[in-house]
């Protein structure tokens, strides 16, 4: 998506700092070509070398060091090329030079040379935020074109929850994959994914679920969005923020997710049923806790509807698409599922992929074709199963 695209990545002294490993690392799987420039402070906070093993380029901190010189690409030669500068984290310190136009270091240099187009993702103590003269300098970087991202609210490095954190790596490359361009190939598309375990309750203390992180279901919601489609996200409780620009419906049980999917399945160009929907619920669910008593409890469990099977039978012209988690005889059972469901395409992984950021997955179609994948992040994976889902 970002191939051919040059992004200079400005990391100033902030403790996020480290998220920005992440975001350099993201923005390489899209295939940009990615320039990190440090100042002398978030050098100290993050090794250079970090960003130069994730990068593949050499880390600008200091113009006037050996290194420097022996850099491949000069820095006005950077700065000519680069199509983005995104300084994340941006301090109080690095907006208030840029504001008054000071360029002392390897990044205001940059900064001050460079036509592209600007971004900053600001992360500071909530005072300092709220402090007037960083409102000022804020307006003056705005003013000049200048594009901000966050800050959020939520927990301080100083331990105050407020506002100041700087926005997640995964939120910030969305809105940069957005900008430059890229794919849109799923604008006008309407997608419906489900994501996440659900809880089934035994009593108000206690439930029955399972190991399902919702990481793969999120990822594909993402990717979605990033192609211009527009996503309906229903996920059991999980510990992932919902992608921006998601509609989320947050849901707990099965019969909970049942209930939604059937409420927004019209019109949909594409069904993905990622979640891991419990196939038993308690037959009873207790209204005060159970006490313990005798050595042995017998739980009676009572079978919930299957979601993806009813879809598949009232099949309305969305493409359908299922998930099967198994431990063994994956193509054989996975097979089944398909032809059982009623359905277009199914992902099969193995329950070690659970809780993991990495999968292997194996795709099969309608005809029947299997296509093994290597493991990779689940982040790539949900491009490649969009564009096979795309492909049908
Ligand atoms: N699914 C569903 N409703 C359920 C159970 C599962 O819609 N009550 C969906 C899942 O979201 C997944 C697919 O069916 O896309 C396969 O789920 P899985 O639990 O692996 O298979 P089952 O069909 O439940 O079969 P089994 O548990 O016997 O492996």
């Amino acid at each position: 998506m970002l191939k051919d695209k040059t992004i200079i990545l400005g990391v100033s002294g902030g403790i996020a700092a480290y998220k920005s490993a992440a975001l350099v690392s993201r923005l390489k799987d899209l295939g940009a070509d990615v320039w990190v420039v440090m100042t002398k402070e978030a050098a100290r906070l993050v090794a250079p070398l970090t960003f130069r093993t994730l990068s593949g380029n050499p880390v600008l901190t200091d113009l006037f060091s050996e290194d420097a010189a022996r850099t491949p690409v000069p820095h006005i030669a950077l700065a000519d090329r680069a199509d983005l500068l995104i300084i994340a984290p941006g301090t109080a310190n690095i907006i208030g030079k840029i504001a008054h136009g000071i360029a002392d270091d390897a990044l205001t240099t940059l900064v001050m040379a460079t036509q592209a187009r600007k971004v900053i993702a600001p992360a500071m103590n909530c005072n300092m935020w709220r402090n007037p003269l960083v409102g000022e300098n804020v307006a003056k970087l705005k003013g000049a074109g200048w594009e901000f991202i966050g800050p959020e609210e939520g927990k301080l490095a100083c331990g105050d929850y407020d506002i100041g954190r700087m926005t997640e790596p995964e939120e910030i490359l969305a809105r940069i994959t957005g900008w430059l361009g890229g794919q849109q190939d799923l604008k006008g598309k309407k997608f419906l994914i489900t994501a996440g375990g659900t809880r089934e309750a035994i009593d108000p203390v206690r439930y029955i679920s399972n190991r399902s992180s919702g990481k793969m279901g999120y990822a594909l919601a993402e990717a979605a969005l990033r192609r211009g489609a527009e996503v309906t996200l229903i996920s059991g409780p999980t510990h992932l923020k919902p992608p921006s620009g998601a509609k989320h419906v947050p849901v707990e049980t099965a019969r909970e997710m049942h209930e939604a999917v059937m409420e927004h399945k019209g019109e949909q160009f594409a069904i993905i049923m990622a979640a891991a929907v419990a196939d038993y619920r308690p037959t009873v669910t207790y209204w005060q806790k159970v006490k313990k008593s005798e050595d042995i409890l017998d739980l009676s469990l009572t079978r919930t509807a299957d979601i993806l099977a009813a879809l598949g039978q009232q099949k309305n012209g969305s493409r359908l698409v299922g998930f099967a988690a198994e431990t063994n005889d994956h193509i054989e059972n996975a097979h089944e599922k398909l032809n059982k469901k009623n359905l277009d395409m199914i992902v099969v992984n193995d329950i070690a992929a659970f809780e993991s950021d990495i999968s292997e997955i194996k795709i099969i179609n309608r005809a029947g074709r299997v296509e093994a994948l290597a493991p990779q992040t689940k982040n790539e994976l949900a491009d490649k199963i969009l564009d096979r889902l795309l492909g049908l």
